[in-house]
């Protein structure tokens, strides 16, 4: 039982066993400069491409958490040499498209959905079988989104079926694929990248056509290995034959999910003022910025100019102020910008004046637990006037803010970003709260509780 408590002056953490509990003794202001670990999800797109390429790439900046070891671990046991060099230095020797080792054992991913959905893409491109198992939350995540279409490519796939979904552990077994042109009626990168993978071993040319622009960090990374890809509004068009070349070194620019509690954070505490220095900036990932600025927090962003490790990915400097927030709308074509940080934007939704209603929330439903369900039970704890509705299908989040919430028992349901989220409420929040588990910040973002304390500033 982790238990959050605010008095006066001074935030304290303290691990007291069995359970990993933590106190916060004093009044928090969050002030000070902090520098995050590389995003995930680019973190996963370099390992994989640095294993598929000639040469040896080195991976500066890389973040150390459950899901990038679960795609480090995968491609180790594909034969890929990844040495771990130090604390954010990676070095992989890759063994190009055709170099991948036929397994010794099931490949076992954790609770890493990108890491499954991804590899599954570039197994498609193998002629040898592969059973990949998945930890408990992830085994209840669907899968079909991914399998559909690779194996329109070719593949054939084998996985647990329940009421009609796919679900891991999934055998698969590939090679001899064939390029498609697919559109996605869910709007998910898992799902182009899955498809673009598997393209780089296809005869033919592979397009994907998205309904709603997601993170573009594959196409991206193809571009900077050298592949033949063609960007024109919402299509990816991926040539065959792809042989990928190392650029010898990636820059990961800092994880904006997790920059996200610190923005929210910030701008919810009076008087608080919080840098974040390297944040990654790529547009396709940073709606919480555009909707908080929207909200009227105060958020300064200065973007790096490109240079050559680096200009694949934008990224630059964050200085957020405490802010008087208002409410606002939530489009759905917004939504795969922000998906991740839905969470962190109920808790700043709920600490504004006024309503925000958020559309085209469904996705939430199937991440690491029902984030909708996650975030109502535990905000209406902490006083929330938070409602779903559903419209035409679509499922709607509507939060009256009243400018605060109270300290409640909170519950983080096994999700890391639901148990970072309620952490920043619970820090905002009047009163006391306590927290079941923390543990789970481990996924993305082991480091949470002691950046938290890094800015502590005694008043
Ligand atoms: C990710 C895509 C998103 C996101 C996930 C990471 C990626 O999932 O929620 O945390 O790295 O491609 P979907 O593709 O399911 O939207």
């Amino acid at each position: 039982m982790s238990c959050i408590r605010k008095s006066a002056n001074r935030l304290e953490t303290k691990f007291s066993p069995p359970g990993k509990s933590f106190l916060i003794k004093h009044k928090f202001i969050p002030c000070g400069r902090i520098i995050l670990m590389g995003d995930k999800s680019i973190a996963h797109r370099a390992l994989i491409l640095s294993a598929l390429a000639s040469g040896k790439t080195i991976l500066k900046n890389f973040p150390i958490h459950d899901d990038s070891l679960a795609t480090l671990n995968a491609l180790s046991a594909l034969g890929v040499k990844i040495i771990l060099r130090q604390e954010g230095l990676v070095s992989v020797q890759g063994c190009g498209r055709q170099g991948l080792k036929t397994p010794r054992k099931p490949i076992f991913v954790n609770n890493s959905g990108t890491t499954l959905r991804l590899l599954l893409g570039v197994l498609a491109g193998m002629d040898f079988k592969t059973k990949v198992a998945a930890g408990k939350y992830l085994s209840l995540r669907p899968m079909s989104r991914v399998n559909v279409p690779l194996r329109l490519m070719g593949a054939r796939i084998t996985a647990r079926i329940k009421n009609n979904e796919e679900y891991a552990p999934i055998v698969i077994s590939g090679g001899n694929l064939k390029g498609i042109v697919y559109q996605s009626k869910i709007a998910s990168a898992q799902v182009k990248s899955a498809i673009l993978l598997a393209g780089l071993f296809a005869k033919g040319k592979t397009k994907v056509i998205e309904r709603l622009k997601t993170r573009d960090h594959t196409e991206r990374m193809l571009k900077i290995f050298g592949a033949n890809i063609v960007v024109k509004n919402n299509s990816i068009t991926l040539n065959p034959n792809q042989d990928l070349v190392s650029p010898a070194e990636i820059y990961i620019p800092g994880d904006i999910s997790s920059a996200a509690f610190f923005i929210v954070l910030a701008t919810i505490i009076p008087k608080a003022k919080i840098i974040i220095e390297h944040s990654s900036l790529n547009c396709s990932r940073s709606g919480i910025i555009n909707v908080l600025e929207r909200m009227q927090a105060k958020i300064k962003v200065v973007v790096f100019k490109a240079d050559k490790t680096v200009n694949f990915e934008p990224r630059g400097d964050l200085t957020i102020s405490s802010s008087k927030l208002k409410g606002t709308v939530v489009y759905p074509e917004e939504i795969p910008s922000l998906v991740d940080e839905l969470p962190i934007l109920m808790v700043a939704a709920c600490f504004a004046q006024g309503r925000t209603i958020i559309r085209g929330v469904g996705e939430l439903r199937v991440k690491e637990t029902d984030r909708i369900n996650s975030m109502v039970v535990n905000l209406r704890k902490m006083g929330a006037d938070i409602r779903i509705n559903k419209v035409g299908g679509q499922e709607n989040i509507v939060i009256q803010g009243q400018g605060r919430l109270y300290g409640a028992e909170l519950k983080s349901f096994g999700d890391h970003r639901t148990a970072m989220s309620m952490v920043v409420a619970a820090l905002a929040a009047e009163g006391e709260s306590r927290l079941d588990d923390i543990s789970c910040v481990s996924k993305s973002f082991p480091g949470f509780l002691k950046t938290l304390n890094s800015l502590e500033r005694g008043e």
